[in-house]
């Protein structure tokens, strides 16, 4: 029995092989429609979401399997003060997989060491969140077809943005991939990160403020939103939300064949009438979610 709790937890070899899983089910859709027949997904979220959660039921149902679930902390014995241990030992009596979203770092890992099930990490505070990320790279993937030598512009909140953290760690295993880190100063990415991986694995990346002057070199631009439920004041958002808008007038120095990227929810990023644009990405990115986790459920279920 295995869970995915880190992007680490995966090696390259096995990436790859649910990114070839994700684009056969893409071309073979039938072929997959009753694999999971008779199994249950549990989707145990403790923080809100629209495209993870739903993407995750949605992935089982078409795998032909059942979901059961809560959809915030309130609606679980979570409110009643019962332990994420306590409330994952007895999901994993009911279901075959689960996938748990917490507000605290840390939290799927205690999970999952407390349930007889795979149990799959969707997001834990400011920390990881590797079911986006294997979204980002199937993503990626169908796109530019390739994930060494390229140039990637991370944009916005690096401090907080678990998405971030993710796929640093993914992208970094990848040979002449350079990282281009835009952010305030207020919210770049954490030092653990720098030097945990690119520092120590010798990986080029490049640090700024600013989004025009980097533009032209960038073969992925994978924009953020700041995280305003993981600032300590109020303040200090309102001054940093703002920092970096996406619009077609900042995209004409960009190279015609860039990849716009977004985990989403968009907040004002990205401006509409980027969404137009045939370099925007992010809806792309949304229907790969659903792809992948497929893929992966089918691996963490070895099911054939
Ligand atoms: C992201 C998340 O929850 O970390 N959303 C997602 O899962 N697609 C990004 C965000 O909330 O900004």
């Amino acid at each position: 029995m295995r869970s995915l709790i880190d992007i680490i937890d995966l090696s390259t070899k096995e990436i790859d092989g649910l990114i070839e899983t994700a684009n056969d089910i893409i071309d073979n859709p039938a072929k997959y429609s009753e694999k999971c027949k008779g199994k249950k997904l549990a989707t145990l979220f403790f923080e809100s979401s629209t495209r993870t959660r739903l993407s995750f039921e949605a992935a089982m149902m078409e795998l032909g399997g059942n979901v059961i679930g809560f959809s915030n902390a309130g609606s679980s014995s979570a409110a009643k003060g019962e332990s994420v241990s306590d409330t994952v030992r007895t999901v994993g009596c009911y279901a075959d997989i689960i996938a748990m979203r917490h507000p605290k770092e840390g939290a799927p890992t205690i999970a999952s060491m407390n349930t007889a099930v795979p149990l799959i990490n969707a997001g834990d505070g400011g920390h990881n969140h590797p079911t986006q990320t294997l979204t980002d790279l199937l993503t990626i993937h169908r796109e530019k077809g390739r994930f060494d030598n390229i140039t990637v512009g991370l944009c916005g909140d690096l401090k907080f943005g678990r998405t971030v953290h993710s796929l640093i760690h993914a992208l970094s295993r990848y040979k002449n991939v350079h990282f281009v880190l835009i952010s305030p100063e207020e919210l770049t990415v954490p030092e653990y990160i720098i030097h945990d991986i690119l520092d120590k694995k010798g990986i080029k990346y490049t640090v700024t403020t600013s989004l025009e002057e980097v533009m032209p070199e960038l073969d992925i631009l994978y924009m953020t939103r700041v995280q305003k439920e993981r600032f300590f004041n109020e303040t200090d958002y309102v001054r940093l939300k703002d920092s970096y808008i996406l619009n077609m007038e900042k995209l004409q120095n960009a190279k015609k064949d860039l990849c716009i990227m977004h985990p989403l929810p968009r907040v004002n990023e990205i401006s509409i009438q980027v969404d137009k644009d045939p370099r925007a990405c992010y809806f792309d990115q949304v229907l790969c979610g659903k792809y992948i986790r497929m893929a992966l459920i089918l691996n963490l279920l070895e099911v054939k």
